[in-house]
């Protein structure tokens, strides 16, 4: 048996993790220092620093004027569960899933609210559903990318700006990190920790004028906790989408998020950062196609992710195991590349088909995943002598 020999270099950043992602080059603890730490969030000073994460992902995403924009407290789920369950009930649902988070909207749907009239539109991982089936009629929930499958929708041309149902779009890795139709969504959200690397736990919840007109209109009849509730007497808590926010946040976080924000500003804006995410698929792209062991998840590339980028192992060998075996086969590649410190959180979602996770997000080096495919390579060697010997 021969052991592969390890490869010369390890990336420089070895985090791949697809949320927490990793910090943008150049971060270090300093770029918190003017964290307004000890303070009240709502002091003057504490709802400017608020304010300024607000005012400065709207100008950067280029949010409609006539949007508001709320930070909201648990994360991408508490922003998404906010809008399912202060605005879903009046109409019909369609609700679109082709990976793990899309599922859990429709658990949340079906199980919790309990509503009478949804349509699940789904497909297996790696696949899209036919996205023109959705009905501008009735509200739509989907996710942009689904980050589980690495498969996101490549276009808008199946959203109807002449709809009259909300479209609801969990863009948690897709914002800043892909162009987004504002005029065809009602309510986009996201966290802080993806696609900027700013530390977690705080949400983003973008409405529209209509998705406001909904909430000014509609009551829900299930009870809504505190932290849910984004009107008051039948009118929109308008403090939420100036910096003042439900619950309690981390300065800290926030002044994180602040520096992922001037940082993305730095290099030139959305423009820089989804050109930073392209040129890492391609990347990705490239060790693909010369690498006999791998392939997408995804099956077409018009629909592949250039930010949770999904692989699965394509060798026969690994393909004639049963399920389980296959499922720790590929936990033992990434443990190895892992233990090694050349790349950490590779190994795909725990719901997904055994593979790897690459995130290829605006704050990834190109040159770190290029440091990174030698040790795949050697870990799939060592990997599969392994099998060849059993
Ligand atoms: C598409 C999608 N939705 C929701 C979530 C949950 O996000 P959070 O942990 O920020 O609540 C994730 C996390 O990866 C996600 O990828």
């Amino acid at each position: 048996m021969t052991t592969p020999s390890r490869p010369p270099v390890r990336p420089a950043n070895p985090c791949f993790s697809s949320g927490p992602c990793a910090k943008r080059p150049g971060w270090s603890l300093a770029a918190l220092e003017a964290a307004y730490l000890g303070r009240s969030h709502r002091s003057k000073g504490g709802k400017a620093k608020l304010a300024d994460v607000i005012g400065r992902s709207r100008a950067l995403l280029g949010l409609p004027e006539d949007w508001r924009l709320g930070i909201v407290p648990a994360s991408d789920t508490g922003a998404i569960e906010m809008a399912m369950w202060s605005l879903l009930g009046e109409r019909g649902v369609d609700m679109l899933a082709w990976e793990s988070f899309g599922e859990q909207w429709i658990t949340d749907v079906r199980k919790q609210l309990k509503l009478a009239d949804v349509r699940a539109l789904t497909a297996d991982y790696g696949k899209l559903p036919n996205l023109p089936d959705v009905d501008p009629t009735r509200d739509i929930v989907f996710a942009w990318n689904g980050t589980t499958s690495g498969v996101v929708v490549p276009d808008d041309g199946w959203l109807d700006e002449a709809r009259s149902g909300l479209v609801l779009c969990d863009a948690t890795s897709a914002a800043f990190a892909y162009d987004l139709p504002w005029s065809k969504l009602d309510v986009v959200t996201w966290s802080w920790q993806k696609v900027l690397g700013g530390e977690a736990q705080h949400g983003m919840l973008a409405l529209s004028p209509r998705a406001v007109a909904r909430l000014e209109s509609w009551s829900p009849p299930w009870p809504l906790p505190k932290l849910f509730r984004i009107t008051k007497g039948g009118k929109l808590i308008d403090g939420i989408f100036v910096g003042e926010t439900i619950n309690t946040p981390s300065m800290l976080a926030v002044e994180d998020a602040l520096d992922g924000l001037r940082w993305a500003e730095a290099i030139g804006g959305l423009p820089a950062l989804i050109g930073r995410a392209k040129a890492n698929l391609a990347a990705i792209e490239r060790w693909v196609t010369a690498t006999p062991w791998v392939d997408f998840l995804a099956e077409e590339k018009r629909y592949r992710s250039h930010t949770s980028v999904c692989l699965k192992v394509v060798d026969s060998q690994f393909a004639s195991l049963p399920g389980d075996q296959r499922a720790a086969v590929a936990k033992r590649l990434a443990t190895l590349v892992e233990q090694e410190g050349a790349g950490f959180d590779i190994g795909a979602y725990r719901d997904a088909p055994p593979g790897l996770r690459l995130w290829a997000g605006a704050t990834v080096e190109t040159a770190d995943l290029e440091a990174l495919f030698p040790w795949l390579d050697w870990a799939w060697a060592s990997v599969a002598e392994q099998l060849r010997a059993a």
